[in-house]
């Protein structure tokens, strides 16, 4: 199991002020230093943290693998043609969210994504949905042609002060992993990501990928990126 850092809150940071720090670039490559073994960045409509200049520079220079999340909006569509990171997640996207607020219903979408899987593979781009840990979901993802899953845990990781229906959703991504990896699919796991909550995720040995981001951006500002990285790696490895 590897771990991705998010670093689209750098450059929410770096927004604040309009100015150049702090650098998008140089988080990656400390998180890269610290052991990620791949960097995700999320390129939205409104552009409200990631640039596209930042996507090219990141594809450029980091050592690891480029994850571009992306809504199927045809102009970012066309940037993730020209940039070709390693891997696009889509996402879905809504414009008054604060972040992510749940899966992709790839029921509603199958078609513009068969469309969407030929086009990125055709240039040697691999392709994940971000979907909610259900089998249905697992299911149309492996028919329109995904290469890898995401599954959200926004909801699990919400569900902190409720034992029992916490222990229910980690239940869902555990059988959601299996039945994923049962098609040959890669799976990843992500969103509201801690300190806390992340061991027990990482108890599900077939993830193959954490993709986690504010959380360590804000423990960044206690311990410092590099050791925040550390952390979370420590966390993967004991589990
Ligand atoms: N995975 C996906 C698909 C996301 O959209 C996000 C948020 O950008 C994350 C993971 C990371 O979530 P968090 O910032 O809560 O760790």
């Amino acid at each position: 199991m590897i771990l991705n850092v998010n670093i689209d809150h750098v450059a929410t940071l770096r927004n604040a002020r309009g100015e150049k720090e702090p650098d998008v670039l140089e988080a990656a490559l400390i998180a890269e230093a610290a052991g990620a073994k791949g960097i995700v960045c999320h390129l939205r409509e409104d552009r409200r943290h990631i640039k596209d200049a930042d996507v090219y520079l990141l594809k450029n220079n980091i050592s690891t693998l480029l994850n571009f999340e992306m809504a199927m909006y045809d102009d970012i569509i066309a940037l993730a043609l020209d940039v070709v990171p390693h891997v696009v997640t889509i996402v879905p996207e809504g414009r008054l969210e604060l972040t992510t607020e749940g899966g992709l219903n790839v029921l509603a979408v199958q078609h513009e994504l068969i469309t969407l899987c030929k086009k990125m593979h055709d240039k040697g781009i691999k392709v994940s949905l971000f979907i909610e840990p259900d089998k249905t979901a697992v299911e149309i993802a492996k028919s329109v042609g995904a290469d890898m899953v995401e599954l959200h845990t926004g909801t699990y990781a919400n569900l902190s002060d409720e034992t029992s229906r916490q222990n229910g959703e980690l239940i869902r991504i555990n059988e959601a992993t299996l039945f994923a990896k049962s098609l040959g699919l890669r799976v990843a796991a992500g969103h509201g990501l801690n300190l806390d909550n992340t061991a027990a995720v990482a108890k599900i040995r077939e993830i193959d990928e954490l993709s986690i981001g504010h959380s360590i951006i804000s423990n960044s500002l206690k311990y410092g990126l590099e050791a925040t990285v550390k952390k979370f790696i420590s966390i993967i490895e004991a589990n």
